[in-house]
């Protein structure tokens, strides 16, 4: 599997992918966590990356596009992976399209899902203002939706929660709008060639899981 995820900020796609990668099958590659690693550890691309993401902006495509196509060529990348995240304009798309080989005669050809979560906008800014972060494990809460049983400290390992700065309302308006001016174009790019799957994101996890697995050919045994 080569699959993209797609959907607004707040569709679920980390909560998805992280589900499906728990099974084993597939390598989940979030460009978002990427670049959160990168501005942690300090490296001139963090650094570069920070000051669009506290505005809710995107990072400028070239330094995206070399970070994953880095990323997808590493050997644990193999030939199954989702990307959560990416691509989010047209360039990228493209240059996603154009590293993946175009031979039938090779092991891999071109993706083979990308999958839209679909949500109405107005679940969009809960979702993401109640959000919080495991620190430790990366696991990821909500303080209505899915609460831990203790405040801040985190179900599956005990580590700390924390909230992710570009959650604050007024950065949620404009990465909403980033979506829907730079992103969404990407839906029609997709469906023109047959590979969208539009998944009802508007249900509970577990419903959406369910509804992607079948979709993607593999059900929750
Ligand atoms: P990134 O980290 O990718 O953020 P995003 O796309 O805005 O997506 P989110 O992580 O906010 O949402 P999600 O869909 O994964 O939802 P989640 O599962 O967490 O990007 C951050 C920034 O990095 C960007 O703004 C940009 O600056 C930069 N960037 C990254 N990639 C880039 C690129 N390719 N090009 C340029 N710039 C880039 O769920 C959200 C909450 O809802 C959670 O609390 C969860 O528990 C809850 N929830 C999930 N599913 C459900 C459900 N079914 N019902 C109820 N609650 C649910």
């Amino acid at each position: 599997m080569r699959a993209v995820f797609l959907g607004a900020p707040g569709a679920g796609k980390g909560t998805q992918a992280k589900m499906l990668a728990d099974r084993g099958e597939s390598l989940h590659i979030s460009s978002g966590d990427m670049l959160r690693e990168h501005r942690n550890r300090g490296t001139a691309l963090g650094e570069r990356a920070q000051g669009f993401m506290d505005q809710g902006q995107l990072v400028p495509d070239e330094l995206i596009i070399a970070m994953i196509l880095e990323r997808i060529g590493q050997p644990d990348a193999g030939d199954a992976w989702i990307l959560d995240g990416f691509p989010r304009t047209l360039p990228q798309a493209q240059a996603l399209d154009q590293s993946l080989p175009a031979d039938a005669s090779a092991a891999s050809v071109g993706l083979t899902h990308v999958a839209y979560f679909e949500v109405p906008q107005e679940i969009l800014v809960r979702r993401l203002t109640g959000r919080r972060n495991c620190a430790q494990c990366g696991a990821i809460w909500h303080v209505e939706f899915k609460p831990t049983k203790q405040d801040g400290v985190c179900d599956a390992c005990g580590g700390e929660l924390t909230q992710r700065a570009d959650d604050r309302e007024d950065v949620v308006v404009q990465r909403l709008e980033a979506y829907r001016s730079q992103t969404e174009p990407l839906l029609d790019y997709y469906r023109s060639r047959g590979l969208l799957i539009d998944v009802n994101a508007d249900q509970a996890p577990e419903a959406v899981f369910g509804e992607l697995t079948n979709k993607l050919g593999r059900p929750v045994s």
